[in-house]
């Protein structure tokens, strides 16, 4: 194809958890229906765009350091135009741009539908550019793939925002309220992606346990995941995150049932003890997470379990950690992000006392990990000798003649077969682990 020499090109950036991402595809699928290609690096972009995270201060920091990079770039070439998105922009709002001149817009979550008429403002001559509503329309989670047509894969988120108030965390100040998009609408554009090949989605909120209980009666997660199950072309259903409290007895007979929704959870724990677990807010104690454990594990043996985890949370104490640590060896994760604790300012536990400090946070956080690792491994390795069902999603680049999938249970499988079987699930005996990969030697299409 002849490249067109006036097409404008966008470098988008992307930091923080799937539902940043998401809004980083969807923001990119707008540009690009609006005429935009994709440039590979922000020397060669029109307009370069990041989608930031403020979860943890490191993060936010990193962030910093890259857009004040940029200033040479812009001083060179001031037609160039950056904006920064995401949560950080939602947090700092307007003075964001006072503190970094060099950034044309300052848009947040709320505002992703208009980023194509925020960059023409920029272009007419306005300058800073600042749209940070508390609110605005669901975006569309099928435009994410307009700027890549092949995947197999989409997100679709279902709700955004968070009610929840973790004693830690800034999301619900920076994505606000939950609001859950109707059944309808979730169920309508599902259908759009399995039409346009998509055979696997996961469906994205910050809570999605608690989807639906901001809606009229009626409706609730396990309903959404019964009716997505019968959308004919889809192969996989999967969803993130998942709240303990509200993990519930019928979506645990969802999973066991309904054969499209895939046996992985991520639930995560935040801490083992109930001490810490109270003045988190999490609104569940160490002995009710464990028994949620239990009773899913029963209905779902093979259920894949991943969790997040903070360490260092103000006033921990080395029992708080040993039972965290206790907690880790009863329930055997499949898969663990452990964190460090990052005091996030207007948060309830930023003006807590006993700030545990930073070596002592470090050495926990060595600690858990390294338990980890090996609980990981040996958990994998209890599913070598196994059938498994894998969605081949590309060509495995390390070995020849072979795709890369994942399982059901989202663990990465190796499979030897032809490039026509991508997207198509396959039954597979895991012979062996290389590396972190399930290796599987015989295939049938499913
Ligand atoms: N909504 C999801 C997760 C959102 S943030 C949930 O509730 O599970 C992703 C993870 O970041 C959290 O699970 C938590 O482990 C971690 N996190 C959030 N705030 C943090 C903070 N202030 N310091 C360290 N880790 C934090
Ligand atoms: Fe943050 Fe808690 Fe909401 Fe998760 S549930 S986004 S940790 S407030
Ligand atoms: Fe980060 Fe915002 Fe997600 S703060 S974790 S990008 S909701």
């Amino acid at each position: 194809m002849i490249q067109d020499k006036k097409k404008k090109l966008a470098h988008i950036v992307t930091f923080g958890c799937q539902m940043n991402r998401h809004d980083s595809e969807i923001v990119g699928g707008l540009l690009e229906r609006a005429g935009y290609g994709s440039a590979a690096t922000p020397e060669t972009a029109d307009v370069i765009l990041f989608h930031t995270c403020c979860v943890r201060e490191n993060a936010e920091q990193r962030l910093y350091s890259r857009i004040s990079q940029l200033k040479r770039l812009k001083a060179d070439r001031p037609d160039v135009i950056l904006g920064v998105g995401g949560c950080v922009a939602q947090n700092e709002k307007a003075s964001l741009a006072k503190r970094f001149p060099h950034v044309d817009i300052v848009f947040g979550p709320n505002a992703i539908n208009d980023i194509v008429s925020l960059v023409h403002r920029v272009e007419s001559g306005e300058k800073p550019v600042v749209a940070t509503p508390d609110d605005g329309p669901d975006p569309r989670s099928d435009l994410a793939l307009d700027h890549d047509e092949s995947r197999i894969h989409a997100w679709v988120s279902i709700m955004r925002g968070c009610d929840n108030y973790c004693s830690y965390c800034i999301v619900p100040y920076v994505r606000g309220r939950q609001r859950s998009k109707r059944p309808e609408e979730i169920i309508e554009e599902a259908r759009a992606l399995a039409r346009r090949g998509v055979v696997e989605i996961t469906l994205l909120g910050q809570n999605v346990n608690s989807y639906a209980q901001d809606l009229d009666a009626g409706a609730s997660f396990a309903r959404l995941l019964e009716s997505l199950d019968k959308i004919p072309d889809l192969l996989r259903i999967r969803f993130t995150t998942s709240h303990p409290k509200d993990l519930s007895h019928e979506l645990m007979l969802a999973i066991r049932d309904l054969p499209k929704v895939c046996e992985h959870i991520h639930l995560p724990v935040q801490s083992g003890s109930s001490r810490i677990l109270k003045l988190m807010k999490r609104g569940y104690t160490s002995d009710e997470y464990i028994a949620k454990i239990e009773k899913l594990r029963e209905l779902v043996p093979d259920i894949n379990l991943t969790t997040d985890v903070i360490v260092g949370f103000p006033g921990e104490t080395e029992e708080d950690f040993g039972a965290t640590h206790l907690l880790f060896e009863r329930v055997r994760f499949d898969g663990a992000y452990i964190f460090k604790y990052s005091p996030r300012s207007g948060t309830a536990a930023a003006a807590y006392e006993d700030h545990v400090d930073p070596e002592t946070i470090a050495n926990r956080h060595r600690v858990l990990l390294d338990f980890q690792k090996d609980a990981s491994l040996d958990r994998l390795k209890e599913v070598v000798g196994k059938t498994q069902f894998v969605l081949p999603e590309s060509i495995d680049k390390k070995r020849a003649g072979n795709l890369l999938g994942r399982t059901r249970g989202r663990r990465v499988a190796s499979l030897k077969a032809p490039p026509d079987l991508i997207g198509a699930e396959c039954e597979i005996h895991i012979s062996r682990l290389d590396g972190w990969t399930l290796i599987g030697e015989t295939r049938d299409k499913r």
